[in-house]
């Protein structure tokens, strides 16, 4: 992965997070932060394609993840933090890219017929709701995004979004003074990397050469002071390709196994089986304590099997290998009883729960704070969403 590749990720405003959703996707968020350029979007439009009759709570909602967001680590001065709707480039390079979707590629997306079954109380027989994955897209490419953090489920978003990505480039590829970007490119490689460059390039083009392609991506990957556009451009120089507007993303598959709720199901708000963040220490305890654990634990004096039972499936989250190895022999020899064995976790959690209480402090009823840091957010995504969104309406010879 490159340092200098942007990473954009989205969440739809649900209201209050859960630990699932900090041990799923948040923690890796803020770890991504650091490294690169990070924006992090609340998608409220994706909201209301299911959500469209009620919106009432929406705005309150958009805040209370926001502040979960902070409470978690993630920090505004490293991240981009804004609302999708705060950046109209988002609706209009939907509308754009419309125009080239074929209505089969939307229709064969897995997660629509999925919702569609899911949610079938609800209507979504809309023309919002098919275009929901395309929205996605719009969300990815404005940023231009190489990496972009999901679950599982919204790789098929991810890969419609190359797709899409390819048939605009495809279509309208043919960027004036494309030679003269793509050599001023070349000269920011600096005279070693760009002579390099060059020989490899009359390599690939003359000789047909594979490896000489091979050897000029890995120069272009390691090249740091090219911008991802930039690099793009070469890729396509190299290939003598048509110019790459949009670029292709990578999805970034968070590989945290499903965190396990307070009844051993899955963490889950529908479940009604969740950790808040935020939560208090006694609603901790309580919902801890009254945890299920190995079924043929029935008397204290029983010995028990951890892996069927859902506290040391938290454990495994939140416990260091001392403690962990303290339950196991404690458990399977009934030398611990459950709620000895609960104890550590309820600290651990508590621990947890504080740190996210003292992130969230400043925002805790203020939400003119976050509205602030939104609008900062939403300015400076907004500079480079318009940047692509003109190149966008340059290339499809609409910028009059
Ligand atoms: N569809 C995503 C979800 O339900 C949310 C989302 C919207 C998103 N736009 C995005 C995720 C762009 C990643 C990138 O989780
Ligand atoms: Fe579960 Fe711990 Fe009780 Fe063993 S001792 S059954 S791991 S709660």
């Amino acid at each position: 992965m490159n340092n200098h590749s942007r990473i954009l990720s989205g969440m739809r405003p649900t209201g209050r997070l859960h630990l699932g959703h900090y041990h799923g996707a948040i923690k890796n968020w803020i770890n991504l932060q650091y490294e690169h350029e990070c924006y992090f979007m609340v998608a409220d439009l994706h909201a209301l394609t299911t959500g469209y009759e009620e919106t009432k709570g929406i705005e309150q909602n958009i805040y209370e993840m926001v502040i979960d967001w902070l409470a978690c680590g993630v920090d505004p001065s490293q991240a981009i933090i804004f609302i999708q709707s705060h950046v109209p480039a988002h609706a209009e390079l939907h509308l754009l890219l419309s125009m080239i979707t074929p209505l089969s590629w939307l229709e064969r997306v897995p997660t629509y017929k999925e919702q569609m079954e899911r949610l079938s109380f609800k209507d979504l027989g809309t023309y919002g709701f098919l275009g929901y994955p395309l929205l996605q897209s719009a969300d990815i490419l404005l940023y231009n995004a190489k990496y972009v953090p999901v679950g599982e489920d919204q790789v098929c978003h991810v890969e419609l979004t190359r797709e899409i990505a390819r048939r605009f480039n495809h279509m309208y590829g043919r960027e004036l003074g494309f030679e003269e970007k793509a050599h001023e490119a070349i000269r920011k490689l600096g005279t070693k990397k760009a002579a390099l460059y060059e020989e490899l390039l009359v390599n690939y083009q003359q000789n047909g050469d594979e490896e000489a392609l091979e050897k000029a991506r890995f120069l272009l990957a390691d090249a740091v002071n090219l911008s991802i556009n930039e690099e793009e451009r070469l890729f396509a120089f190299l290939e003598n390709k048509s110019k790459v507007i949009l670029i292709e993303p990578h999805a970034l598959i968070t590989q945290t196994p499903k965190l396990t709720g307070v009844d051993g199901q899955k963490m889950s708000k529908s479940y009604n089986n969740t950790l808040m963040l935020r939560e208090d220490a006694d609603s901790i305890n309580k919902k801890i304590k009254a945890m299920p654990t190995d079924p043929a634990r029935i008397r204290r004096t029983d010995p028990g099997d951890p892996d069927k039972c859902p506290v040391w499936q938290l454990h495994l989250v939140y416990s260091n290998d001392g403690t962990k190895d303290w339950v196991r022999s404690g458990c399977i020899s009934a030398g611990i009883g459950c709620l000895d064995c609960k104890k550590p976790l309820i600290e651990a959690i508590c621990t947890e729960q504080a740190q996210f209480n003292e992130r969230a402090a400043p925002y805790r009823g203020d939400y003119n704070l976050v509205r602030n840091l939104l609008a900062d957010g939403a300015e400076k995504a907004t500079e480079v969403a318009n940047n692509t969104l003109q190149e966008v309406k340059q290339a499809m010879n609409i910028l009059y």
